[in-house]
């Protein structure tokens, strides 16, 4: 379609002549904003990092940092868009422009050498910088540090904000003194008058070029029709995996669909008995909505990739992928999480248990999308999320473990165990929950139920982790949940 088009640091941009499937990154880049680097081009780096105005989670809009390599552009179309060159006040008269102040805090304090890196952590700095609450949390005494840890500033500053940046040659203090350094936004600063106002509407899309395909409808009946029409269509909400496919293997779609926006995917409600999350809300909107409800889900967010990748990653996209090394399959597993899929004929729930049938293989049927995610209340009591990695943050798991336990008077009333990367599915442990049900929760009993993970599921070697490892650190994993929770349980 002739007319899609953004707006780019307040410009106007038609996305045409480019490809359905080309990324932000080679559309910003094309029309001169270089500014935006390629890295990775597979959501790593953080090097392309640039500002999008999404629905707020605290204010009508949030100015949200994402990877512009791992998205298309024709998803953008009717949205708003800033980059690095965005932020700057361009001078008059010849004069040189006003840098942004997290720009100008990583200028005075030797935050950038090369460059390379730099406008990335720019535009994630300055999602930080706008973050509603980042000041909330700040330290009025600096010198008691209430707030402060070895992962925020005195100022409010949340470090994962940079956790998907790299930088090969300053070094992270510097840059960790320029984001410790930022105030809080002016109040004549526009960025952060524009989060007052609502965020652009998802724009409905048809957009052909050269044979392929972008498609964006307004409501969920109108995409179930159009998937009945095109099973072969790919599906994309975060597109953090369509990216990966589309920069390392070049893969191309003829019809994409995007289904990031619809409303019907985007709710998050509390029964009594349930708590539903959309598919389509990024795992940064669900970490803020449910401000640690969930406790599992709070531990397992900040271990899931990065900020730039949680803040377009979606349950949805995570359990549609089918992948055995997903991260959240093994929390919701071990919640008992059903899902809501739903195709242009109705809805059917299904647990999670049994959706998935083998290697990136589920029950899901073509045409059929993932509505929502169901956990069961009331939770268990005793939960965690270990996840066996080479580096804490933005990596992936050589085996992902979640516990969810009831324990009383000392007995384990109930076990759910659920792993990653330890078969050719994400599985549930049953035999280690079997081994636990009705037993006392002391040593001996955690000594033989970790002889039995360790037998669980079917470990590969590969270059992550021999199989050995991996089921060494399942039973390692048990030991370490009771040695954490013995005092909790007896208290
Ligand atoms: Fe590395 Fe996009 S280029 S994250
Ligand atoms: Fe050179 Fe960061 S300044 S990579």
């Amino acid at each position: 379609m002739v007319g899609a088009r953004l707006t780019v640091n307040g410009q106007d941009a038609p996305i045409a002549p480019c490809a359905p499937q080309a990324t932000v990154l080679d559309f910003l880049r094309e029309r001169g904003l270089t500014g935006t680097k390629e890295g990775c081009a597979e959501g790593e780096c953080g090097a392309c990092s640039i500002l999008v105005a999404r629905p707020g989670v605290e204010k009508p809009t949030d100015w949200v940092a994402v990877n512009a390599c791992l998205v298309p552009v024709a998803s953008l179309d009717g949205q708003e868009v800033i980059t690095a060159e965005g932020l700057a006040t361009p001078g008059a008269d010849g004069t040189p422009p006003t840098l942004h102040p997290v720009q100008e805090e990583m200028a005075v304090r030797g935050g950038s050498q090369c460059g390379y890196c730099t406008p990335g952590f720019i535009c994630s700095m300055a999602a930080e910088y706008y973050r509603p609450d980042r000041c909330e949390h700040a330290d009025q005494d600096v010198d008691a540090g209430e707030h402060t840890d070895a992962e925020h500033g005195p100022n409010g500053f949340d470090l994962h904000s940079l956790s998907g940046n790299l930088c090969r040659c300053t070094g992270y203090r510097p840059i960790r003194d320029a984001a410790y350094a930022v105030g809080e936004p002016a109040e004549d600063d526009p960025l952060a008058q524009r989060r007052e106002e609502s965020a652009p509407a998802p724009v409905a899309t048809e957009y052909t070029q050269d044979g392929s395909t972008f498609l964006r409808r307004n409501t969920l009946a109108e995409t179930l029709e159009l998937l009945r029409e095109r099973p072969d269509a790919v599906v994309v909400a975060g597109s953090t995996d369509w990216g990966v496919e589309v920069n390392i293997r070049s893969r191309r779609a003829g019809c994409v669909v995007a289904i990031d926006r619809l409303a019907e995917l985007r709710e998050l409600r509390v029964e009594s008995d349930h708590i539903e999350i959309g598919a389509a809300l990024t795992l940064t909107e669900i970490e803020r909505r449910l401000d640690g409800e969930v406790p599992l889900l709070a531990e397992l967010f900040p271990q899931f990739a990065s900020r730039l990748i949680r803040n377009g990653a979606t349950l949805g996209g995570n359990l549609g992928t089918g992948s055995p090394i997903g991260d959240s399959p093994p929390t919701l597993l071990a919640l008992e999480a059903s899902l809501v899929l739903a195709d242009a004929d109705g809805e059917r729930v299904v647990p999670l248990a049994e959706y998935f049938t083998g290697y990136r293989q589920t029950v899901r049927r073509p045409g059929e999308l993932i509505r929502a995610v169901r956990i069961p209340l009331p939770l268990s009591r005793v939960t965690a999320f270990h996840k066996i990695a080479k580096r804490r943050f933005d990596d992936i798991s050589s085996v992902a473990i979640a516990f969810a336990l009831d324990i009383e008077d000392g007995i384990v009333r109930k076990a759910r165990i659920g792993l990653g990367g330890v078969a050719a599915t994400p599985i549930r442990a049953l035999a280690t929950e079997a081994a636990l049900e009705g037993r006392a929760w002391v040593p001996e009993t955690v000594e033989a139920a970790a002889r039995v993970l360790r037998g669980e599921g079917t470990p590969m070697d590969d270059h992550r982790a021999s199989s050995l490892y991996r089921s060494a650190m399942l039973g390692q994993s048990l030991l370490k949940l009771h040695a954490q929770t013995t005092e909790a349980v007896s208290s």
